[in-house]
């Protein structure tokens, strides 16, 4: 068999970075859980603001961007990509590992971990329609579910309210009461956030839910598998740490709300 037509491989000296993408700002969630692993790298980030949300998309539309945003992020140097999205890792995940030749580390809603956790053996999950409708997502409760009820819940409009940094807006608790309530009626005490654009939403929905209620995300699992798939050399690399961020859609839009949510002022390029 040939060798794949996007089997891309960043320049040796370059290849000291780590490429994360989402449809928006929501990788930034996982984003600082890599940080927090890999305080030394050089950190790169696409946000395909142009594009999002994905929750809607088709499944070859997702793989296009998808395809797309890893071959950006390994020609800026990336020697690992981290999908961080669980829309996308539902949908392309596969057919990126068939494309790229560098490790590709993906994200699934924490159900695993939220079926451990359950006490009153009802866990809901939160998602967008693409993940909940997947067949990588069927598969993961398949696996993991036992005896314990899962009880999902699709989120339309929550990924934007996010992308526009209403974190804690009246619509925005507006539509996160809706969206929790069933899951509460049903006697949930563990609520999966399995998008990453939700973990910005955590202290409006931890007061919202009370205390208790558990909110399980899968950001820092996704950023210790991202170490333990790493070439050795990239994680002893000692270059001073760097975060490099870009977006699809408007810049000036891109830098205010990536400032707000990262927790500094950063530069934003257009791709
Ligand atoms: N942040 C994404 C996820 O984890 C995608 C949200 C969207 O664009 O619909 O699913």
């Amino acid at each position: 068999m040939g060798r794949p037509a996007h089997n891309v491989r960043a320049e040796p000296s370059a290849a000291v970075a780590i490429g994360v993408f989402d449809s928006g700002v929501g990788g930034l969630s996982v984003l600082k859980h890599i940080r927090a692993r890999l305080p030394r790298q050089r950190l790169l980030y696409v946000a395909d603001s142009g594009h999002v949300p994905y929750g809607d998309k088709t499944i070859e539309y997702i793989r296009e961007r998808s395809r797309k945003l890893t071959e950006f992020l390994v020609e800026k140097g990336a020697a690992a990509v981290v999908v961080a999205c669980n829309t996308a890792t539902a949908a392309a995940a596969a057919t990126l590992r068939e494309q790229f030749t560098i490790p590709i580390v993906a994200m699934e809603p924490a159900v695993k971990p939220a079926v451990a956790a359950t006490r009153s053996g009802v866990v809901g999950v939160l998602a967008t329609v693409g993940t909940l409708e997947s067949a990588k997502f069927a598969a993961l409760l398949e696996q993991y579910a036992g005896d314990v009820e899962i009880v999902t819940q699709a989120c339309p409009g929550l990924v934007e309210q996010v992308e526009a940094g209403e974190l804690d807006s009246p619509a925005t608790r507006a539509l996160l009461v809706r969206y929790t309530e069933p899951l509460l009626t049903r006697g949930a005490d563990t609520l999966v956030l399995g998008c990453t654009h939700y973990p910005f939403l955590r202290p409006l929905l931890a007061e919202l839910v009370g205390p208790n209620v558990t909110l399980i995300d899968t950001g820092d699992a996704v950023a210790r598998q991202l170490v333990r798939r790493l070439p050795p050399e990239l994680v002893a690399a000692s270059v001073a740490p760097a975060e490099h961020f870009w977006t699809t859609g408007d810049a000036g839009a891109a830098q205010r709300i990536m400032s707000q949510l990262w927790g500094r002022l950063v530069a934003v390029a257009a791709v």
